[in-house]
C-alpha cells in the first residue's frame, strides 16, 4: 500500500501548521532573545517597540499567571528568561503584533543591558568546573580492573562527535486561540501533543482539561519537535490567552536554528582490551554529554548512550560511565537515535583504535565480537532473537565481500591520488522508551453507521508514515478497503495521555492499541452477525467486506452488518489501550530488560577519496536490515534510505560552528551544509534479511524510524581507510564529522611526498 500522504504532498495539498486558515483577527508573535550565551539583564527597554504602530503587546517573564518552567523532566527551564540569560537565543519576550513583518521590526527597537558571564561551551570543562545537569550514571558488567592485565592487547583513546541541527523542514510552530470559558485549543507542529498541552497548562495556571491540542501532521520531526515544539506552542496560547485574540507563531529557519537545541555532541575517552584471538574482553568509557544549558530531554539522551555503549558486541566487563555536562549551549535535544548513535561511534572508534595498532582490518574484531543468543548486555538483558551475525552473514555473502576487497586493494594499487575505503557498521537498536511507563498508547475507534471508519490513535505523522501503517491495522482487523478508513488529527480531547511520537516505537504502540480497539468490535460485530445468520459465534468470521459463516459467505455484506449493529443498539466505538508487557528496569541497580526486542543490520559501505582535494564520494551502501516482516516495504525503505543519509551527514559534512562566545554562526542553509543529491551514496542496495519478525512488533513488523541512520557511523570509518591507503603516517583521530577539511589535513599529515604534476 502506497503512504497515503504522498499524492497530497506531491500536489502542495497536504496541510501543515502554515496552512491553517487564520481566523481574523489573529495575531503574530516573534520572540526576541538573548544576545549573549551567560549573562545577567540588567535592563530591557521595551518602550519603542511597544510603541511602534501594530505592536499590540509585549509578554515576558512578568505576564505568566501560572509557572514560569517548561522543564520536561528536570524543572530547570523557564519559558522567558527572567534575571540571567544561560544560551545565546533564550527567549526573553513575546512581541505580538498584527503582522508577522510589524513584530520583527518591532523586535529591532528593543534594547537589553547585559552583563556578560562566563561562558561554557566544553563538556569536559562543564565537567572539571563541577557543572552537571544531574550525577553521573554506571552501568557495568563483570569487571574490567580484573582483566586488563590478561588481555593481550589494551589501547586507549579518544572520540568526540559533534551535534547536528535537525533541518525539518516545516520550521517550529503553533498557532492558538481561546474557545468559550476560557479554553486554549492549539494547532502544534510537535510530536507530543500532551507534552505541548501539559505544560500550557502549567504556565497558564489552568487544569489540562482546558487545553486541546491538535496535530495534523509535521513536516519532519527527527526529535526536535519531541520536547521542543512546546516553547512556541506555550507562547502562542500565552498570547492567546491574555489578549483573547488568536495568536500564531513561525519560526524563521535562522532563528530556528539558534534558538533550539540540536543532537547532543559527546566527549569521551575510551579503553579497550583484547585477547590474542582479538576477543574484546574488556572495555571501558567515559562519556561527556553536551546537554546545553537545560535538561530537556537529557538524562534519558545519556541513558541510551549508556544501552548502546556496546552496539552489536559482546563484552563480557564494561564499565560506562556518562556525565551530562551543562554548558552554556541551547539545551540539546533528542535526535534520531537518542544518544544511541553518539554511545556507538565510541565503540567503533575503539575497535578502529585497536585495528589500527594491530595492523588488521576493524571487521576481523567486529565480526569476531557479534552477539548471540544468550549473550548478556551491560544492562542486564540477554539477548533473544539476536540477529547481528545473521545479518553480518548475509550481507557478507549477498554483497561479495571478499571480491570487493580485492577490486579495492587492486584499485588502490593502481591508483595514486584516488584511493578507495570500505567499512563494515552492523548496528543493534533497542525498541521501547527507555523509561519503561512511557510504554503505552492509546486508540479510539468509531465505526460510523453506513459503515466507513475513523481512527484517532496518539501517534504523530511526521513524514514517516505511521498513518498509513495505523490505516492498514484498521482495515486489515475489519477486512474492509481501505477507503473506508479515515485517520483523523492526533488530538489530545480524542487521545489523551500519549507519550511522544518517537523511540522508534509509535507504531508498535499505537499500532497494537489499534488492533485491541478493533479486535473488541469485532468481537461484538461477531456477535450481531452470528444472530443474524443463527450459528454460533465461533464458526463466524469478516472477510473482503461479508460475513463468512463456516468459511462460507452468509450473504451479508459489512455495510449490512454494521447497520443491522447499529439499530440494534450495539455499541460502534472502541477505545484500545496498549501497555508493552515484559520490559522493566531497575535505576537502582542500572539492571533489567527494558526493550521489547531489538533491531539489527549490517551495512557496507565503500567511499572514494580524491586525495588531491581531499573531497569524496560514496561509491555505495548495501544493507541487511532486519525488518521483521515489514507491513509497508515501501515506506520502510524510505526510513532506511532517510536515516542511513541523515546519519551519513552526521558524520561527514554537518558541522556546526560556534564561536567562543556561544554564538552559532552555522544558522543558515548557506553555512550549515545537510547532504543532497549531490552528495549521497550514488548507489543503496538494501536487502531484507530472512526473518520470521518479533511478536512485539506490531504485524510482525518491526520499528524502522531510528536504527538506520546508525549506518552512517560507518562512512566515518570506509573514509579514515582510504585516508589510510594514502598516507601511511597519517594518526587516526576520532573526530565527527570528517570534513574534507579533515580529510586533506590526513592525507598530508607529517607526509613530505610532492604531489608531482600539479
Ligand atoms: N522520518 C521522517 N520522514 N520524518 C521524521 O521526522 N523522525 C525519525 C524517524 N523517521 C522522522 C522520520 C525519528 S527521530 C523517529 S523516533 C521515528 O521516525 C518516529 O516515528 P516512528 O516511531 O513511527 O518510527
Ligand atoms: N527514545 C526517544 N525518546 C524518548 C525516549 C527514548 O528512549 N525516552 C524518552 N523520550
Ligand atoms: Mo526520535 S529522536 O525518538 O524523535
Amino acid at each position: 500500500m502506497k503512504n497515503i500522504d504522498s499524492k497530497g504532498h506531491v500536489r502542495g495539498e497536504s496541510i501543515y501548521l502554515d496552512d491553517i486558515p487564520v481566523q481574523i483577527g489573529t495575531l503574530h508573535g516573534e520572540i526576541f532573545d538573548a544576545p549573549c550565551a551567560h549573562g545577567k539583564i540588567k535592563n530591557v527597554d521595551y518602550s519603542q517597540a511597544e510603541q511602534f504602530p501594530g505592536v499590540v503587546r509585549i509578554i515576558t517573564f512578568k505576564d505568566i499567571p501560572g509557572e514560569n518552567q517548561i522543564g520536561g523532566i528536570i524543572p530547570d527551564e523557564p519559558l522567558f528568561a527572567e534575571d540571567e540569560v544561560h544560551f545565546w537565543g533564550m527567549p526573553v519576550a513575546l512581541i505580538i503584533a498584527t503582522s508577522e513583518f510589524i513584530a520583527r521590526q518591532a523586535k529591532k527597537l528593543i534594547k537589553i543591558d547585559i552583563e556578560e558571564l562566563d561562558c561554557i561551551v566544553d563538556p569536559k570543562e562543564a565537567r572539571e568546573k563541577g557543572s552537571l545537569i544531574f550525577p553521573p550514571r554506571t552501568f557495568k558488567i563483570g569487571d574490567v580492573d580484573s582483566v586488563w592485565e590478561a588481555c593481550e592487547h589494551v589501547f586507549e583513546g579518544e572520540a568526540d562527535s559533534e551535534g547536528q541541527e535537525h533541518l525539518y523542514i516545516e520550521t517550529q510552530g503553533a498557532y492558538a486561540f481561546q474557545m468559550e470559558n476560557g479554553n486554549i485549543r492549539i494547532a502544534s507542529s510537535t510530536q507530543g501533543p500532551t507534552a505541548v498541552q501539559r505544560t500550557a497548562a502549567r504556565v497558564l495556571g489552568v487544569g489540562m482539561h482546558k487545553i486541546e491540542v491538535d496535530v495534523t501532521r509535521l513536516g519532519g520531526g527527527f526529535g526536535g519537535k519531541e520536547d521542543q515544539a512546546t516553547s512556541w506552542a506555550v507562547m502562542a496560547a500565552l498570547g492567546a490567552h491574555l489578549l483573547k485574540r488568536p495568536v500564531k507563531i513561525v519560526l524563521h529557519r535562522m532563528d530556528d536554528m539558534c534558538m533550539t537545541g540540536k543532537r547532543h555532541p559527546y566527549r569521551s575517552d575510551f579503553k579497550i582490551g583484547l585477547s590474542k584471538d582479538f576477543k574484546i574482553k574488556a572495555y571501558q568509557v567515559t562519556f561527556h554529554q553536551n546537554a546545553g544549558a537545560a535538561a530537556d530531554l537529557s538524562p534519558a539522551v545519556m541513558e541510551r548512550t549508556l544501552f548502546h555503549a556496546t552496539n552489536s558486541y559482546h563484552i563480557p566487563n564494561v564499565t560506562a560511565t556518562a556525565y551530562s555536562c551543562k554548558t552554556h549551549l541551547p539545551p540539546n535535544t533528542a535526535f534520531r537515535g537518542f544518544g544511541g548513535p553518539q554511545g556507538m561511534f565510541v565503540i567503533e572508534s575503539a575497535i578502529a583504535k585497536a585495528a589500527h595498532e594491530l595492523g588488521i582490518d576493524a571487521s576481523r574484531i567486529q565480526e569476531r565480537n557479534l552477539l548471540k543468543d544468550g549473550d548478556e548486555l551491560p544492562y542486564g538483558q540477554v539477548m533473544e532473537h539476536a540477529l547481528a551475525r545473521k545479518t553480518w552473514a548475509t550481507a557478507h555473502k549477498k554483497f561479495q565481500l571478499e571480491a570487493k576487497r580485492t577490486d579495492i586493494a587492486d584499485f588502490n594499487q593502481k591508483n595514486k591520488y584516488i584511493k578507495k575505503g570500505l567499512a563494515i557498521q552492523p548496528v543493534c537498536f533497542g525498541i521501547s522508551f527507555t523509561n519503561t511507563s512511557m510504554n503505552n498508547a492509546r486508540a479510539l475507534v468509531h465505526i460510523y453507521s453506513d459503515g466507513s471508519v475513523g481512527v484517532s490513535t496518539g501517534a504523530v505523522e511526521m513524514g514517516q508514515g505511521v498513518n498509513t501503517k495505523m490505516l492498514q491495522v484498521a482495515a486489515n482487523a475489519f477486512s474492509i478497503a481501505p477507503e473506508k478508513v479515515k485517520l483523523e488529527t492526533t488530538n489530545t480531547t480524542r487521545v489523551a495521555n500519549t507519550s511522544p511520537s518517537a523511540a522508534s516505537a509509535t507504531a508498535d504502540l499505537n499500532g497494537k492499541a489499534l488492533q485491541i480497539a478493533c479486535d473488541k468490535l469485532l468481537t461484538r460485530l461477531k456477535e450481531t452477525a452470528a444472530n443474524m445468520v443463527g450459528a454460533e459465534v465461533s464458526s463466524i468470521e469478516l472477510q473482503d467486506e461479508q460475513v463468512y459463516c463456516n468459511n462460507k459467505p452468509a450473504g451479508i455484506k459489512w455495510e449490512k452488518l454494521i447497520q443491522t449493529a447499529f439499530l440494534e443498539r450495539v455499541c460502534l466505538t472502541e477505545n484500545g489501550h496498549y501497555a508493552t508487557p515484559v520490559i522493566h528496569f531497575d535505576k537502582t541497580k542500572e539492571k533489567g530488560h527494558p526493550f521489547a526486542y531489538h533491531v539489527y543490520g549490517t551495512a557496507i559501505l565503500v567511499v572514494t577519496v580524491d586525495c588531491i582535494r581531499g573531497i569524496y564520494t560514496f561509491d555505495s551502501v548495501e544493507i541487511v536490515h532486519d525488518f521483521g516482516k515489514s507491513m509497508n516495504e515501501t515506506i520502510d525503505l524510505g526510513q532506511i534510505e532517510g536515516g542511513l543519509v541523515q546519519g551519513m551527514g552526521w558524520m561527514t559534512m554537518e558541522e556546526l560552528k560556534y564561536n567562543s562566545n556561544g554564538k552559532l554562526l552555522s544558522n543558515a542553509l548557506s553555512t550549515y551544509k545537510i547532504p543532497d543529491i549531490y552528495s549521497v551514496p550514488k548507489e543503496i542496495k538494501v536487502e531484507a534479511l530472512e526473518t520470521e519478525g518479533h511478536e512485539m512488533a506490531i504485524r510482525k513488523s518491526k520499528a524502522v524510524g531510528e536504527p538506520p541512520l546508525m549506518y552512517g557511523l560507518g562512512a566515518y570509518f570506509a573514509i579514515q581507510n582510504a585516508v589510510k591507503a594514502f598516507n601511511p603516517n597519517y594518526q587516526p583521530k576520532y573526530h565527527a564529522p570528517f570534513t574534507p577539511e579533515k580529510v586533506l589535513l590526513g592525507l598530508y599529515e607529517k607526509v613530505n611526498v610532492s604531489v608531482s604534476g600539479i
